[in-house]
């Protein structure tokens, strides 16, 4: 279910913001647009929705509007036009208590700089939010402990956030925004200040912490691999506008632009593309008291293969036929290819990486079978080509030679 929609959001800086919407309108863009009117097109005509409970990144480069879009949400930013619905609660039509309530209960900001209160205790800090709410000490101080004990915090209550280490002032960054539980988390480049073993750590953390809470997480990076790290679907910006949202999957294997494509080029696709997306779902097989002999050969001879999955009638995968042995126990007089299937084929399930499918390349230049974990039913196979494709970046071309080498010293 959808938690927040957003609708045509575009968010100009400048004067002659009608003037700017109206260029904008035109299909001006963001530089025309600026050397015209002197307005900056921070945001332009986003829309998208987020899911509850999804983790959602949004990146791009230094100035592509990713806090400008993050805070029309919360509308610390005014939003030049367009709507933010939440909860189907238009939350740009909102008067400043209602506004006030929002930012109080269901949404709360991270910042990278931290934003903390220097001078206040760790406690102090994680409680400030529900202080704020006139909530009576006692119960401020229950629920600050109980986040402060969820972030790993503990010990730390009395000490002043000044004298904590990034790492330390941005889990008490975390725990005051989490003290009202809220149920959207903005976070705003929130690990970018941290040095690389500590960021890794709370971006560990982070994943930990969501599976527990199920928030409705909006996270801004600038660092694909965070991103990919992090995100169920990514948005990436770029002057303003979104051009690509979706897994991180799908904008490694397809990304929508070159600036997408000299994102993700970088990226180490081995531990992200999965067997699903790689998969062949209608691959040739032999059905084992369907198919005899004669069926599978002639099968064979009009695709060209030289080795077939079998299955069963109702699919369920029971190994590999190869044409030597199947001529062999032609010659033999059989009718059924019960004896030519070899059975204990390794298999793999949708959801693996292609790393984890490596071992599979040794395995005789077959293809990878790919089943389903609880049935066993064959869904399709991953051809060794792709397999290498993904692993060492070549060109269809030269697998293709690779491949055609395997086969042929498979066959003798
Ligand atoms: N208060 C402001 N007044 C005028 N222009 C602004 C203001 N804030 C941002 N901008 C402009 O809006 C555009 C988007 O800026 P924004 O800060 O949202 O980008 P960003 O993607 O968050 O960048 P960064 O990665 O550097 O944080 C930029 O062109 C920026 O110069
Ligand atoms: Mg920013």
């Amino acid at each position: 279910m959808s938690k927040l929609n957003i609708e045509n959001l575009t968010l100009i800086f400048g004067k002659e913001k009608e003037e700017a919407l109206a260029l904008l309108k035109q299909g001006k863009t963001k530089a025309e647009i600026l050397k015209e009117t002197g307005c900056t097109v921070a945001v332009k005509n986003a829309n998208f929705h987020i899911d509850e409970g999804e983790f959602f990144v949004i990146m791009g480069l230094s100035g592509s509007g990713k806090s400008s879009l993050l805070r029309c949400l919360n509308r610390l930013i005014e939003p030049t036009s367009g709507n933010v619905i939440l909860n189907r609660v238009n939350i740009t039509s909102l008067g400043e208590l209602e506004l006030q309530q929002v930012r109080q209960k269901e949404m709360a900001m991270v910042f990278q700089n931290f934003g903390l209160l220097p001078h206040r205790s760790v406690i102090e800090n994680v409680a400030f939010g529900l202080e704020l709410q006139n909530i009576p000490e006692k119960e401020r101080q229950l629920k600050a402990q109980t986040i402060i004990d969820l972030v790993g915090l503990q010990g730390y209550e009395d000490q002043h956030t000044a004298a904590l280490s990034g790492g330390m002032q941005q889990r008490v960054g975390l725990a005051r925004a989490l003290a009202n539980d809220p149920e959207i988390l903005l976070m705003d480049e929130a690990f970018s200040a941290l040095d690389p073993l500590i960021r890794t750590q709370m971006q560990d953390e982070l994943i930990d912490l969501q599976k527990k809470m199920h928030k409705t997480i909006v996270f801004i990076t600038h660092d694909l691999d965070e991103a990919i790290r992090l995100g169920d679907r990514i948005a990436i910006m770029k002057d303003g506008e979104i051009i690509q949202i979706g897994t991180p999957e799908e904008i490694l294997t397809n990304p929508a632009t070159d600036y997408v494509s000299s994102f993700v080029e970088k990226v180490d696709r081995k531990s992200i593309i999965t067997a699903a997306s790689l998969m062949f779902e209608k691959p040739t097989v032999a059905i084992f008291r369907k198919d005899g002999v004669e069926g599978c050969l002639r099968k064979m001879r009009s695709s060209g293969l030289t080795s077939l999955p079998a299955v069963s009638v109702d699919k369920h995968f029971l190994g590999f036929v190869y044409l030597k042995d199947v001529l062999e126990i032609k010659a033999k007089g059989h009718h059924t290819i019960e004896d030519a299937i070899i059975k204990d084929v390794p298999v793999a399930y949708p959801e693996n990486t292609v790393e984890q499918m490596l071992p599979f390349i040794a395995e005789n230049g077959r293809a990878v079978p790919i089943v389903d974990k609880e049935t066993n039913i064959l869904l399709g196979i991953v051809a060794q080509t792709s397999l290498l494709i993904e692993t060492t970046g070549s060109s269809w071309e030269n697998v293709t030679g690779n491949s055609i080498a395997n086969l042929q010293k498979e066959i003798k």
